[in-house]
């Protein structure tokens, strides 16, 4: 049955009531009485909301997920969720309660509030068979609930005092409604509980992570309780000046004896919270929350050295707190936003942790919505807070990359032809918008170098310079990685069938790798204009060098980065290849001993400093263990494009590759390194691959083929072997090894 069929006599219902500046209209509840003679085997509800929800039938909150409906495009598309509530009816009177907090379709969302409108709105549908209860005109709605206020940035103000709930008749909502959608994404969930450590008023979760703290606390009536978060201590103290305009604050205010706080329509990213009252309180319990998209746990990577394995953490917690039903940037400051450049360089890594489909083919499908003329805003769904240019859009190098990257890592990682098909129009609309950018501006072979005419972010956050270097590095970037696009787009179109398609970006490939060559390369591996450390990367990496002079440029990279003292320099276009870069071209020592830089920039100076998810910047803790400008600003601790060096942990040091898309056939040719031993699995649709190698008396290696699937060993002599379904094991002497 289609979904608008199951609203057979829902009407979008609200208070009138709208939402000011400060955001600060506070939940309202809807209600709605009715009867049953007797309780049906099936009883399903359908409901929606601008703004997210949370429903109780007869004091029983249905179902486990948190800010639904989820944040979706919504000047286009809602999702509707659905849920079997037949357990929780009874025979006689039953009462409905819907409670609507701003969320993303009001609240705060960068600079702007109230993006989608100012007016929350509920659509539901109770189907009991004989019985239906929807959303009409009889309902009523109050806004004296327990949460007095609730925004995303701010926090919430809980408030258990007993008190005379006014109700009002609700009307019918006269605003664009958006179209209904079925719910397809990952749910936001409780995921986990962590337990602080107290140092007076101060809790320490030991981890960085999105999400509430839960407590339980006996107090006088009328005691009001703060809870303040923060990311780090700065002399001992809660600091956050880093969450910038996001207050990030509970307010809870207790009634006579024990209190429960735990909310649900905002969550922070932090991992220090700071209890004060302003009246004695008795705290019974508090626990950390996390709140993330569920989704499940796909592969595991150990190895034996310990920073190693906490960076791998880092990385873990990284997704745990960024996918909050959309691709976040950050948990904790004023943005929270589906950062397209972000993710486009992490999804790589997300998706070899956790089984990130679900939550992909929904974000992909408003990356496709808001797609215009090939360009997709910088942060889906857009609040609009950064496109100075809707009338005329332009492509961004790596951020607008994400319409052709993401669903092809989603392909390469799960082999679904369906979600490649479903993404392929808005990736060839991608290439063809950096096309005509390119055809714009030059002339002759010139109009195959996209030069990222306007405002790109560039090489962001790379070490070695500040915010206009990073701009100004996009336009030599920016050709790679249309390069890199076009041939993304030409092994899809392969893979549909799509042959004019295939012809054409092959072409096309072709001549921007001429005019790259032509323009760009120097005789000795330098490039004319760029010679910095992203810009090598991604040459080697993208494969636009023909074979021959690979070694050159690689040799030029392997001396820039011995005369930066092996430490990191790339922004947010190189970081995820840097290491591929090394280690593919004859330098795997020097990559490990990158990986293992313990100096800033790198990822052991995060580790070292107590990360426990990475960084936005490299030097957010400086090596002499101050803050980047005093902490404040533009310093997250909790941003994952750092993190997307997990890709390198599977693909080379496990040397997991997918020869076949879902690794239907796939290489394992580990790069050992330094390192002792490591050992890894990735959960496929065939089965559980486990790699686990060994260096004792000899080089040891066991892979785990699934049924169905087959693979290529390399051993480090360089020795092959092809193996089917089974378990395998592999032998040779050290000698084989790297010194
Ligand atoms: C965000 C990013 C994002 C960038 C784009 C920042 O404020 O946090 O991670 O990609 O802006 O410039």
């Amino acid at each position: 049955m289609k979904l608008f069929e199951k609203f057979t006599r829902a009407k979008w219902i609200m208070s009138g009531r709208e939402n000011d500046r400060a955001c600060s209209l506070p939940p309202e509840t809807f209600q709605k009485t009715f009867a049953l003679d007797k309780v049906p085997e099936r009883a399903r509800l359908f409901v929606t909301a601008l703004g997210i929800y949370e429903v109780f039938l007869n004091g029983k909150r249905v179902g486990r997920d948190l800010f639904t409906p989820g944040y979706t495009d919504y000047k286009r598309r809602v999702q509707v969720q659905e849920y079997d509530v037949s357990s929780l009816l009874r025979t006689g009177e039953n009462v409905l309660e819907v409670t609507v907090a701003n969320g993303w379709y009001l609240g705060r969302i960068g600079n702007k509030y109230n993006v989608y409108g100012r007016r929350r709105a509920l659509l539901l549908e109770l189907d009991c068979g004989e019985v239906r209860v929807a959303t009409d005109e009889s309902w009523e709605v109050t806004a004296d609930g327990e949460v007095r206020f609730a925004d995303f940035y701010d926090g919430e103000t809980i408030d258990l005092r007993k008190k005379e709930r006014r109700f009002a008749p609700v009307c019918l909502f006269d605003g664009p409604t958006p179209a209904l959608v079925p719910h397809t994404g990952a749910f936001v969930r409780e995921v986990g509980v962590l337990t602080p450590e107290r140092k007076g008023n101060l809790f320490d979760f030991k981890q960085n992570f999105a999400g509430v703290v839960r407590l339980k606390v006996r107090a006088k009536e009328g005691t009001i309780l703060t809870v303040r978060h923060g990311e780090i201590l700065m002399d001992g103290k809660l600091f956050n000046g880093n969450y910038r305009s996001a207050k990030a604050t509970l307010s809870l205010i207790c009634r006579e004896g024990e209190n429960e706080f735990c909310p649900t329509f905002t969550y922070m990213g932090f991992r220090y919270a700071e209890i004060t009252g302003n009246a004695p309180f008795e705290l019974l319990s508090v626990e950390g929350v996390v709140y993330s998209s569920e989704m499940a746990r796909r592969g595991t990577f150990s190895c034996g050295n310990e920073d190693i394995n906490k960076l791998q953490s880092c990385i873990e917690w990284g997704i745990t707190s960024n996918f909050v039903d959309i691709p976040t940037d950050c948990p904790q400051r004023d943005e929270r936003m589906g950062w397209t450049g972000d993710i486009c360089v992490f999804a790589n890594a997300a998706s070899y942790n956790f089984d990130t489909r679900a939550f992909f083919r929904k974000w992909l499908a408003d990356l496709r919505s808001e797609q215009k003329d090939g360009c997709i805003p910088v942060t889906i769904p857009s609040s609009g807070m950064y496109e100075s240019n809707k009338r005329h859009p332009i492509p961004l190098m790596t951020w607008g990359d994400a319409a052709v990257v993401v669903p092809w890592n989603a392909y390469m990682n799960f082999g679904e032809r369906e979600t490649l098909g479903e993404s392929y129009g808005s990736m060839k609309a991608c290439v063809e918008a950096e096309r005509r950018a390119a055809a714009k501006r030059g002339f002759g072979d010139k109009k195959f170098l996209w030069n990222g005419g306007g405002y790109q972010f560039g090489d962001w956050c790379a070490p070695d310079t500040s915010w206009a270097g990073w701009t100004g590095r996009g336009k030599h970037l920016a050709t790679l990685w249309f390069f890199n696009s076009v041939n993304i787009v030409r092994r899809a179109a392969r893979i549909l069938g799509r042959t004019e398609d295939e012809k054409r970006y092959s072409e096309l490939s072709e001549n921007i790798r001429a005019a790259f060559l032509r323009h760009y390369l120097k005789e000795d591996g330098t490039f004319r204009h760029a010679n910095f450390m992203s810009m090598y990367v991604c040459a080697l990496y993208f494969g636009i060098l023909p074979e021959a002079r690979k070694e050159a440029v690689a040799a030029q990279l392997a001396r820039l980065v011995l005369k930066n003292d092996r430490r990191v320099m790339t922004g947010f276009p190189g970081t995820p290849y840097l290491l591929f870069a090394l280690a593919d071209n004859g330098y795997e020592e020097l990559a490990f001993k990158v990986l293992l830089q313990e100096k800033c920039p790198g990822w052991m100076h995060m580790v070292r400093h107590g990360a426990t998810t990475t960084w936005e910047r490299w030097n957010a803790i400086e090596e002499d263990g101050s803050f980047f400008h005093g902490g404040a600003g533009m310093v997250s601790f909790n941003h994952y494009a750092a993190g997307a060096v997990g890709d390198f942990f599977y693909r080379r040091i496990l040397g997991l590759e997918p020869l076949e898309a879902g690794y239907s056939r796939f290489a394992v040719q580990p790069f050992c390194g330094p390192l002792t031993h490591a050992e890894g699995s990735l959960m496929t649709a065939r089965g559980k691959i486990e790699i686990k190698w060994k260096k004792g008396d000899a080089f040891t290696l066991h892979v785990t083929v699934p049924e169905g699937a087959s693979a290529e060993i390399t051993l480090p002599s360089g020795k092959r072997t092809a193996v089917t379904a089974g378990e395998h094991d592999f032998a040779e002497p050290l000698a084989c090894m790297l010194p």
